[in-house]
Formats: structure tokens, sequence, C-alpha cells
């Protein structure tokens, strides 16, 4: 278990450092919204282009060895509502959510707990947010002035029996009084907007909630355009907004956030095999990137939480050090042909959201009186003979938040611990262990000291570097604080320049984690780099 974080400090040193910044925080900042900051940027970046490299332009071979074959889509944000509606966003991506009429605060109301307290002949309810240690103590103090006797366990709200009757009896998190909280109500999490000057029903849009849909919505696109055949897989990576009610976790739950997601078109008698290939390739990646592997649960649904259509769904959760609990990084789930379908419906073009296996069709229609598939659909062949040529792809959905891992790559990273200094004297440190690949710095160049020539050499070599990778140059002060600056930041490597460089071609690179220095050619400093920050 990852240690336990002070959230609070945690978000302090992420702002002194430059990685997240509160959104337009000298206006007060706006809850659910981030700014990534000058290092922050070139993390979450490497985290993107780790993903593309890896899952678009050189995946792994699939089950039996094959290549596969991914392609990139770059779709708009705001997309013809009729999407949305086919999506089941539109009727269905809400919360259960309650109002208090006193605080004024909203609450999800999945997500909140009661401490069950009888006082004399009446049951009250004290509810806090779920997993709030904090809120449960303060129900706990509301319960015992009151003068209620606690059951044991909190229970959640949405178990409690009729809940209208009972909500009378409720105290709201934020209140002292019981009987504030409203019924819950649907609420949907989309951000809506009008397209155009004119501000009616008909030029309402909305911003995705999701990448998905403008992969599904483009299928045909693509197949046209590529000339791709089953299987193979469709990449976006791109922002999407959700009106969370309860944003929180500093940005785990955030109101605009960007996914990497990948729908993945196979046959449906081969879903299984491919659900089971990214299931396992997602959770490994993680790893490979410096995840460690105990802090990472993937949590395979049970048969019963199952969609209809589905034969898999697997969320990838990691342990942040914020909560008891693993939390989702990623979902791997089996579509099925469902959005395909709700899409084909919606808009009549059932025909482009088929796939027709031109191959196989090519092959057996020899053996038929016409080589037209056409032609042989007026004799009514059977069903399911038609469905060996042209069928509906079955759907393997990957789909990652780049803001959730780009949090546990921090978190992950974060250690505090004791070094020694040039002088042999203990210090502390922070030091951000990223994976090399992903560290925003890649190495710094340091002269040992402004003079001797070493400038000239040090700024030649940053100059060397700067097109291959992020270099940072820092001639100011003792090495030793130096280092410190580069460890606090994660900069896995620190090159310096001394007074054997301008006599052997030497210079001596030290390791972050190892803290081992050793002397290299100066000309192998780019490959030793390299070497660190390529793919596996
Ligand atoms: N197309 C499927 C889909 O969107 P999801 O589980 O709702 O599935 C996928 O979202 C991923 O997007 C999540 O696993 C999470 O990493 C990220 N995500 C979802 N809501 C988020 C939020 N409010 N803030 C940050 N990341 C979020």
């Amino acid at each position: 278990m990852p240690a336990k974080i002070d959230m609070a400090k945690f978000a302090k040193f992420c702002k002194d450092t430059g990685f997240i910044f509160q959104s337009s925080e000298i206006y007060g900042g706006i809850n659910g919204f981030w700014d990534y900051g000058p290092l922050g940027v070139e993390l979450k970046k490497n985290i993107k282009d780790a993903w593309w490299t890896d899952m678009v332009r050189n995946p792994p071979p699939g089950p039996d060895g094959q290549e596969i074959r991914m392609v990139g889509l770059d779709c708009s944000i705001i997309m013809n509502p009729n999407v949305w509606v086919a999506s089941g966003h539109v009727g269905g991506f809400s919360d259960p959510m309650v109002d208090c009429k006193e605080s004024k605060k909203r609450y999800r109301a999945d997500q909140l707990e009661v401490l069950v307290g009888t006082a004399g002949e009446k049951t009250l309810y004290f509810a806090f947010a779920a997993n709030d240690e904090e809120g449960q103590k303060a129900a706990g103090k509301k319960a015992k002035k009151a003068g209620a006797k606690l059951s044991d366990k909190p229970v959640s709200l949405m178990s409690l029996t009729d809940l209208p009757s009972t909500l009378p009896n409720v105290v709201g998190p934020d209140v002292d009084e019981p009987g504030t909280l409203t019924e819950p109500r649907a609420f949907n999490l989309m951000f809506e907007s009008h397209a155009g000057p004119i501000q009616t029903e008909e030029n309402k849009v909305y911003l995705r909630p999701e990448t998905a849909q403008g992969i599904f919505v483009n299928y045909r696109n693509v197949l046209n355009s590529t000339r791709l055949k089953l299987p193979f897989g469709i990449a976006q990576v791109g922002k999407a907004f959700r009106n969370e009610i309860n944003p929180r976790n500093f940005t785990f739950r955030s109101r605009e956030f960007e996914q990497m997601e990948i729908e993945f078109f196979c046959h449906p008698n081969e879903s299984r095999k491919w659900y089971e290939y990214w299931r396992d390739l997602r959770r490994k990646w993680y790893s490979t990137l410096g995840i460690q592997s105990d802090n990472l649960r993937p949590r395979e649904q049970g048969a019963d939480e199952l969609a209809h259509y589905s034969v898999g769904t697997t969320d990838i959760e990691y342990l942040f050090p914020f909560s008891d609990e693993p939390q989702e990084l990623e979902g791997v789930a089996h579509r099925g042909d469902f959005d395909l379908k709700a899409h084909a419906a919606k808009s009549g073009k059932v025909d482009d959201l088929a796939y027709f296996d031109e191959e196989l069709w090519n092959n057996d229609s020899q053996k038929l009186s016409t080589r037209s598939f056409k032609e042989w659909l007026k004799s009514n062949p059977p069903a399911e003979e038609i469905a060996k040529y042209k069928f509906v792809p079955h759907v393997i959905e990957p789909s990652a938040g780049a803001d959730r891992f780009t949090l546990a790559v921090l978190t992950e990273a974060y250690h505090e611990d004791k070094v020694p200094d040039a002088k042999g004297n203990v210090e502390e440190r922070i030091v951000m262990r990223f994976h090399p690949r992903l560290a925003p710095i890649k190495c710094a160049i340091f002269p040992l000291v402004n003079k001797d020539g070493m400038p000239e050499l040090a700024t030649k070599l940053y100059r060397e570097l700067k097109p291959h990778f992020n270099v940072f140059y820092d001639d100011k002060g003792a090495v030793g604080r130096r280092y410190r600056r580069q460890d606090e930041i994660g900069t896995p490597f620190c090159i310096t320049i001394d007074g054997d460089t301008a006599k052997d071609g030497t210079v001596t690179i030290r390791d972050r984690d190892t803290l081992q220095q050793k002397r290299i050619k100066v000309e192998d400093v780019k490959a030793e780099v390299l070497k660190a920050i390529s793919p596996a």
C-alpha cells in the first residue's frame, strides 16, 4: 500500500514546483478545474505520448502473434446532439443528487452515508460523505449532541427504506437540524451550450462527456479511408467534460479532463480473446511505467454487474494515497455491438455501421451462381448465412483517464527521504521517482564553476542534447543544491562538467535514485539518456 500523503501538502508541493495549479486562482479558483504548470504539462504530454506510442504506433503482437492494426482520430468536442441521444447520454447520463435547502450544498445521494441513531422513540440519520473520516466524526458529534444512541456501522443513504418519508429525519452533512435534504433527483452530467447566436432548444449542444462516441460515428469514414480489415482499433486522446456534482481528491474527479480511449473492433466470435488481450495489456502498461504492481488492482466485474451484451469488464484500479479503497484509473469494457447498433438505429445508416467481409465473400461466392452479394441477398438466404459475411462488429474499449494517471504517477513518484550532502551531513530531500520516460526533464547540465571554460563546454552539450529531449541548464549555487532542485522535480540524470572535462573529454553523470556518479565520455551522454527514456 502506498504511504499515505497529506493531500493538502501534496497539492501545495505540486503548485510550488509547477506541476498543477488551481484554475483561475487569482479569482478564487473554480471547483473541478485545474491547470498544468510548466512541469505538469511536460509530464502529462509524456504520458499521452507514451500511450500513443505503445498503443497506437507500436502495440505488441496480438494473441496469435499477429500485428495489431491501430489508427488515430481527433474529433470535435461538440457534435450533433443526436450522437448523445443515440449513445444514451441524453436520457441516462445522470447521477442521483440531493440539495440541502439550508446550506445550499448539493451532494451525490449515492455517495452519502448515514449514522443511524435512536433518540427515545425517534430514529435519526446523520449524513456524511462516504470515505470522509472527518465528516463521519462530525456526524458522530451531532448524534451525541442530539442524545442519539448509534447503531454500529454507517449505511448508505440510498439503502434507507422509503427515502421520501425518512428524509425529514436525516441531518445533512453541513447542517445541525434534520429535514433539510431534498429527495434525490437525476442530474444530467453533460455541460450544455448553444451553437450559433440564438439560444433555443434546437440549437442546444453538449460538450462531449467522453471521446468514444466520436470514434463510433466515424467508424465508416475510417474504414473507407484506410481500407482496414477486422480486427482493428481506433484511438483518440482528448478533452471530456462532466458536470460532476462533487469534484474531489485534487484532479481525481474533475469537471474537465482528458481521456485516452481505444475502440477495438473485432468479429463477435473473437471478442473474448481480444477482451483478454486488452485487459492484460493495459494492466501491464501501468507497471512498465513505474506503477508498483501492489498498488494496481484490476477488478473484474462479477457476472451480475455486467451489461447484458458484455462478456467482461475490468476496472484497473489504483490505490491512491488519499483513499483506503482502490479507485478506477481505467475501464476495459466489452461493449458488444451496442454502440454501432445504437447509431445505426438513430441515424438510419444501417449499412454504414456494419462490416462486410469481402475476402470471405469472394472466396465462398465462387461456389455460388452469383458473385454479387446484393444479388445473392435477393434469394433470401437464412439470416445466419448472411451474418457470416455482413455483421456488426463487437467492440472492446480500454478507456483511460490521462489526468487520473498523471495524478497516480505524481503520488507514486513522491518520496521524502534522507541523503548525505557534499560534506557527509544527512539532509532531507523530496525526490520524485518518475520513470525516466515520463520525467518532465530528462537531464540537467551543470558547469561545476562559472569559469575555466566550463560554461562553454556545458552550453555546447546543452545545445547538442536539447533537440532530442528536455534538458535543463543550471549554473546557480553549490552543486549539492542543484542536485536537490532536480531531485525534487524528478530529473533522472544530472551531468556535471568539471576541470577534467577539458582535459579528457569526460563528465560525471549522477543517477537520481541510486545517487551513484560515474564518468562517461561527453559524446556518450546522449545515448545513455536515450537508453533510459526509450520504450522498453
Ligand atoms: N467511454 C467510456 C468511459 O468514458 P468512464 O469509466 O466513464 O468510461 C473512463 O471513463 C475514464 O475516464 C475513467 O477510468 C477515468 O480515468 C476517466 N474519468 C472519468 N471521469 C472523470 C473525471 N470526472 N475526472 C477525471 N477523470 C475521469
